[in-house]
C-alpha cells in the first residue's frame, strides 16, 4: 500500500517505510532544520500533524524522553522520529527560518516556549469608570499612582483564585481563569473574584481615594467563558502569555455592558450555568455589536451610586 506525506504549503511525495518524515523530507529537497541531528533532543524538526495522525508510527523512547521535559501539543510529532506506517498524512512544517526558530525554541529561565493551545477558558474584562474625569481633576503622577494601588489589590485577588492577568491597558485589565482547572472551578473562581474585588474596592474608596483625592473609584467586570487559543510570546527577553479568540471580544462587549444596565459586574450565561451558588440575577439578551450575535446576560452586580461619564 502506498504511503503518502504531504508537508502542507510545500510539497507532497510518497514516502518509504523505512525512511522517518526528515530523511524523506531532506531527500525532496525540503529544508528541515534537524539542531541535533535527529537523536530527538532539540524539537527543531517538530511537525504539526493535520491529518492521518493515526497512520503514524507511535512515539520512540527518545521522543517520550524530550517530551516529558518540554511542553508540546498531542498533534505536534518530532520528524525525526515517526514514520508514515500507512494512508495518507498531511503535517506542517513549524521552524520554517531563524526567526520560527528563535520563537518557539528560544529560552527563558531555562524554559522552552510552549506550543500554541486551545483552552476553554472564562475571559474576565475589568474596566474603570470616569477615569477620564479623574486624569482631568489630577495630577498624571497621581493617577498613575491610583492605577497601580489599584492593579496591585486586583491581582492579588485573581491570582488567589488562579487567575492570570494577560493585559493591562490605560485604565483597563484582562485577565483570563481556568489554565489548570475544569470549567466549574475556573467560572465560579472567577465570579468570586470579581465581587472579592468590588468589596477590596470599597474598602480603598473609604479609606484612601475618597481620603486622599475626595473621589470614589468605580469599575465594571464583564465576564465570558469560551474555546481560545493561547500561547506565549518572548518580548524583551520576557515571556508573556497570549489568549486570543472571539470569546474575548464577547467578554469585552459584555464588560462595555456594564455602562448601559448601570450595574458593576456582568456575565455571560455560559459563566452563570456553571455557577455552584449563582447570584441574584436580572436576565436579559443582548446583541454583540459588530457581530450581530445574540447571548444571554446576567446582570449580578451592584448599581453605580455616582454618575456616569466613561
Ligand atoms: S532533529 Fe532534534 S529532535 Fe528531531
Amino acid at each position: 500500500m502506498e504511503k503518502n506525506l504531504t508537508l502542507i504549503g510545500e510539497k507532497s511525495f510518497n514516502i518509504p517505510p523505512e525512511k522517518t518524515i526528515l530523511q524523506a523530507s531532506l531527500d525532496e529537497g525540503v529544508p528541515f532544520r534537524y539542531e541535533c541531528g535527529a537523536k530527538a533532543r532539540c524539537s527543531t524538526c517538530r511537525i504539526l500533524v493535520e491529518e492521518g495522525a493515526e497512520n503514524l508510527s507511535p512515539m520512540t523512547l527518545g521522543e517520550r524522553h524530550l517530551r516529558s521535559q518540554i511542553n508540546l501539543s498531542e498533534n505536534v510529532r518530532l520528524a525525526c522520529q515517526t514514520y508514515v506506517k500507512k494512508g495518507t498524512v498531511k503535517v506542517r512544517r513549524i521552524m520554517k527560518d531563524k526567526t520560527d526558530y528563535e520563537l518557539y525554541i528560544r529560552k527563558s529561565n531555562g524554559e522552552p516556549a510552549s506550543m500554541g493551545k486551545e483552552l476553554q477558558l472564562c475571559l474576565f474584562f475589568l474596566d474603570m469608570r470616569n477615569f477620564t474625569r479623574f486624569m482631568e481633576l489630577h495630577l498624571a503622577f497621581d493617577a498613575i499612582h491610583l492605577i497601580r494601588k489599584l492593579f496591585n489589590s486586583f491581582e492579588r485577588i485573581i491570582n488567589k483564585y488562579n487567575g492570570k492577568i494577560i493585559e493591562t491597558a490605560g485604565d483597563g485589565l484582562y485577565a483570563a481563569f481556568g489554565f489548570k482547572e475544569q470549567p466549574i472551578e475556573a467560572a465560579n473562581n472567577a465570579v468570586k473574584s470579581g465581587f472579592e474585588i468590588i468589596e477590596k474596592l470599597k474598602e480603598l474608596n473609604q479609606d484612601y481615594f475618597n481620603k486622599h483625592f475626595g473621589e470614589f473609584i468605580q469599575i465594571g467586570i464583564g465576564i465570558h467563558y469560551g474555546k481560545v487559543a493561547t500561547g506565549d510570546i518572548m518580548l524583551e527577553g520576557r515571556k508573556h502569555k497570549l489568549v486570543m479568540g472571539y470569546p474575548v471580544n464577547i467578554a469585552a462587549r459584555i464588560q462595555e455592558l456594564t455602562k448601559k444596565y448601570k450595574n458593576n459586574f456582568i456575565i455571560s450565561d455560559k459563566v452563570f450555568i456553571l455557577l455552584q451558588s449563582p447570584p441574584k440575577s436580572e436576565q436579559n439578551t443582548e446583541i454583540i455589536r459588530g457581530t450581530g450575535e445574540r447571548i444571554n446576560i446576567h446582570v449580578i452586580g451592584e448599581d453605580y451610586k455616582q454618575p456616569l461619564t466613561s
